[in-house]
């Protein structure tokens, strides 16, 4: 292994442990690219707090030892980089009809337009969510999760940079161009909105933004999973590195969700309330009541699954057989890695009923990393329903049926319930509102969304965290807010 590929180079205008100062046309690209990156930071980045000094972490190495250190930046000061993970040496394309073969160092090219689609979907939803969050600066309930929200926008700014290189260092002229439309997409624009549906919606409050990094940041994690299989190695090592930085984004969400719930179960118990489904009774502490959480996680899940595309996929098939993008987890899983002849277990739509049908393994790929992604998902509902038991309370979050509300794929054009039961459209239109966010249950929630900027103060509707970053306390002063 090179020794230098650990430590990053921050001689050059872009950091990076790709070797840049010695690849001037690839370095002239991206600087060429720096200044719209920029000015899209500076209009479509988190609004206000540019000139605030955050605690922030910066990647400046690849040891998984030691990664990251922490400091205070202002955002626009923040060392985007180029980071991708060592070279494994002698590695073999681990799946597909290139089995065992040595893994690509450059575009093979019957596969480049395969492989350029894929690396500008996976970037294109980088800087969309931070368009998405640009908003709930002003809204924090404190400045630990104010610097975590920012914490969130840079990396995924960050992971931007990663997806432009490779177009622009392996893509050419083609790539430089993706690379300026990456910036010119905004989520939720009517002409020109990001490319995959949960990016255009709106996150309007925090309870929105734990949700998403909880259950759509875990999308992100499966694909990135998926591609770091790759045979295309520079792929694969860039999104080996950008995992390690995705984990704190899921932290954010399952602790967020945590602190939550911990804070609507002693706000109830100190009430009195026997009744966590006593809405407006709960609502009237002050505090997001359980069932609003079950609305806010349904609509979450549901946009997620919607990511992963059709259930039977021809695509997804061609780009296993071509090693372009494997399974989770491919080198644990035993068996012959090109799946030929195997069957998958597909829920399906037969004559109005839901059931699971066997279909070829190879077109059932979308199907399966959504099952490996539903089963991670679980982890963090059996963790929020401890805290609701613990506390004395019978009630239980859960993860809806994946017929239910779905955009893409088997149930589309159909109408089911939370539990899976198929339903006709009026009554989906009379009972909608008891299963997903209705515009009363947003006002509420946009009710209790008061900023609390005071160092070591929390808004009343979420608990404190049980340790800080870093190993800082609390109530340290995660942001210094310019004033
Ligand atoms: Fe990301
Ligand atoms: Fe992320």
């Amino acid at each position: 292994m090179n020794v230098n590929i650990m430590n990053v180079d921050y001689s050059t205008k872009i950091p990076n442990n790709v070797n840049l100062s010695e690849d001037r046309q690839v370095l002239k690209a991206l600087e060429g690219w720096h200044p719209g990156y920029m000015n899209w930071w500076s209009d479509m980045g988190p609004e206000g707090f540019q000139q605030s000094l955050v605690y922030l972490r910066t990647a400046y190495s690849v040891d998984p030892r030691g990664w990251a250190k922490f400091d205070y930046v202002k955002m626009p000061d923040y060392r985007w980089g180029i980071l991708l993970a060592p070279q494994e040496e002698n590695r073999v394309i681990p799946f597909g009809q290139h089995f065992g073969e040595p893994a690509w160092q450059e575009v093979p090219g019957e596969y480049r337009a395969l492989l350029r689609r894929l690396v500008v979907v996976q970037g294109d939803t980088e800087p969309a969510s931070v368009e998405q969050q640009r908003h709930l600066g002003k809204t924090a309930p404190s400045l630990y999760d104010l610097r975590n929200l920012f914490q969130v926008n840079v990396e995924e700014g960050r992971h931007l940079w990663a997806m432009v290189y490779l177009l622009q260092k392996y893509f050419g002229r083609d790539g430089r161009e993706e690379a300026d439309e990456l910036l010119r997409r905004r989520s939720g624009d009517a002409d020109s909105p990001r490319m995959l549906g949960a990016f255009n919606e709106a996150t309007p409050d925090w309870l929105s933004f734990f949700m998403f990094t909880y259950f759509t940041d875990r999308d992100g994690k499966m694909q990135l999973h998926s591609l770091a299989q790759s045979g295309f190695d520079p792929l694969s090592r860039t999104c080996r590195f950008m995992l390690t930085e995705e984990a704190h984004h899921m932290f954010v969400g399952e602790t967020g969700i945590s602190r939550i719930v911990q804070r609507t179960c002693e706000a109830m118990r100190a009430a009195g309330i026997s009744d966590p489904t006593d809405v407006a009774k709960v609502r009237a502490l002050g505090v997001i009541d359980l069932p609003t959480i079950q609305k806010k996680l349904n609509l979450h899940y549901t946009l997620s699954l919607d990511l992963f595309g059709s259930e039977v996929s021809t695509n997804a098939a061609n780009a296993f057989n071509s090693g372009i993008k494997g399974r989770y987890h491919e080198t644990q899983i035993q068996d012959d890695h090109r799946l030929e002849h195997d069957t998958y277990p597909v829920l399906k739509l037969v004559n109005g009923e839901i059931k699971r049908v066997d279909e070829p393994a190879l077109t059932a790929l979308n199907m399966r990393l959504r099952d490996d992604y539903s089963q991670d998902c679980v982890k963090g509902l059996l963790r929020w329903n401890k805290i609701i038991s613990t506390a004395g309370y019978d009630f239980k979050l859960s993860l809806p049926n994946v017929a239910f509300h779905r955009q893409i794929g088997e149930f589309r054009d159909v109408h089911a319930t939370p539990d899976g039961l198929l339903i006709d459209d009026a009554t989906w239109n009379k009972r909608k509102s008891d299963w997903l966010p209705s515009t009363d249950d947003g006002d509420f929630i946009a009710s209790l969304m008061q900023p609390v900027t005071e160092v070591g103060g929390y808004a009343p509707w979420i608990s404190p965290p049980k340790v800080g970053i870093d190993n800082k306390p609390g109530d340290f002063e995660y942001v210094k807010i310019e004033t």
